[in-house]
């Protein structure tokens, strides 16, 4: 049976970083007879270029056509001056909404060679595994109405709508659940209750959830104090469960807790376990074609795609245990280089990986 993946570079870093992630795909593939079959498609600005649009039609047939989707990242200051609706953001947020990819997994994990990476001392992060569950297809960022208007004086105001559904604060609710079954058994579910309606009725849903998971302790946290405890004591937390904008900004804010944004996955699943795979870093103009970029996340992305939708595990695992391999032999891309190292390069890092697989 053979079962396909559409691979989307995308804009600035993504190609660089795509590039190994599929090579080390490619060689899974034929290891593990996993009978993938690659096929490129264009999103974000790369789109915009060729077709005037940041997600085109012919993209999403092959997204709705492929069994797991690859993306690398879009967006960046080449298209900072397009019309709002064409900013290659919006094709990828076009995505995860057509393809109805609610559920947004961001693990931030510590690799125990990396503890000196993290900005905060080593005690607070060694060991740190925290999974963030992110709304993704709801909230404020695709709530209706929207929009910059001109009042009668004159002045402008521009204005998003918070919104959720029970439905949607119950189905991502399921999946945290779930998925801390798997781990540490405990959710907390981030909110701004004391101020938002919409949060006020996600804390509620939240607690019903809970009810029919008795074995999962479920607690609550504002977000403002959510971001403090995240640089506090984060391994106070196992599974964080939020909405589409705080989960934004608490996974970054997470993600840098491990040493670098350089080095976490993420996957957005549909319903059916069917998903787009991504690194958590965007498309990183600053350092695009110099092979600086760390293709670590994508490759990792890579791993997550192998075990959540293609029940690949032990291909997934091999992935893992070789990029861990990597870090062990000393190999550091500059985002994760001690000061006064010398750093490999995209290419060297993606390469060393493949060959950790072979041996
Ligand atoms: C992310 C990114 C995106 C988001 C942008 C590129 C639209 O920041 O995946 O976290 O805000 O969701
Ligand atoms: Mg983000």
């Amino acid at each position: 049976m053979s079962r396909r993946i559409l691979v989307l570079p995308g804009d600035y870093i993504g190609p660089e970083i795509m590039a190994e992630a599929v090579a080390v795909l490619e060689v899974v593939n034929s290891q593990y007879q996993l009978g993938l079959e690659l096929e490129e498609g264009l999103l974000g600005g790369a789109a915009l270029d060729v077709h005037g649009v940041p997600l085109p039609e012919v993209t999403l047939q092959q997204a709705q056509a492929s069994d797991a989707i690859l993306l690398g990242a879009v967006g960046g200051p080449k298209w900072d001056n397009v019309e709002r609706h064409l900013r290659p953001e919006r094709g990828l947020l076009g995505l995860r909404s057509q393809l109805e990819l609610f559920g947004n997994l961001r693990p931030a994990i510590l690799y125990p060679q990396l503890a000196d990476a993290s900005s905060l001392k080593r005690e607070i992060v060694a060991g740190l595994d925290i999974l963030i569950v992110r709304e993704l297809t709801g909230g404020i960022y695709f709530g209706e109405p929207r929009g910059i208007r001109t009042l009668p004086n004159g002045e402008r105001e521009g204005f998003n709508t918070y919104l959720y559904s029970e439905s949607e604060i119950r189905r991502i609710g399921h999946l945290a659940f779930n998925l801390a079954r798997q781990r540490d058994h405990r959710v907390c579910s981030v909110d701004k209750s004391n101020v938002l309606e919409v949060t006020m009725l996600w804390r509620e849903v939240m607690e019903e959830v809970g009810r029919e998971y008795p074995d999962v302790t479920l607690s609550h946290m504002y977000v403002d104090n959510a971001a403090m405890q995240l640089v506090r004591a984060p391994k106070q937390f196992d599974v964080m469960v939020t909405g589409n904008m705080f989960g934004d900004i608490l996974s970054d804010a997470a993600a840098m807790l491990t040493g670098s944004i350089g080095m976490l996955p993420s996957a957005s699943l549909d319903k059916n376990g069917r998903g787009m795979y991504e690194p958590c870093h965007g498309s990183a103009p600053d350092i695009a074609g110099q092979g600086k970029a760390n293709p670590l996340a994508t490759i990792l992305s890579v791993a997550m795609m192998l075990r959540y939708t293609l029940n690949e595990a032990e291909a997934a695992a091999a992935i893992e245990q070789a990029v861990s391999q990597v870090l062990d032999q000393g190999l550091r891309t500059p985002d994760i280089a001690a000061s006064g190292q010398v750093a490999v390069s995209t290419r060297e890092m993606g390469a060393a990986v493949a060959t950790a697989l072979r041996s």
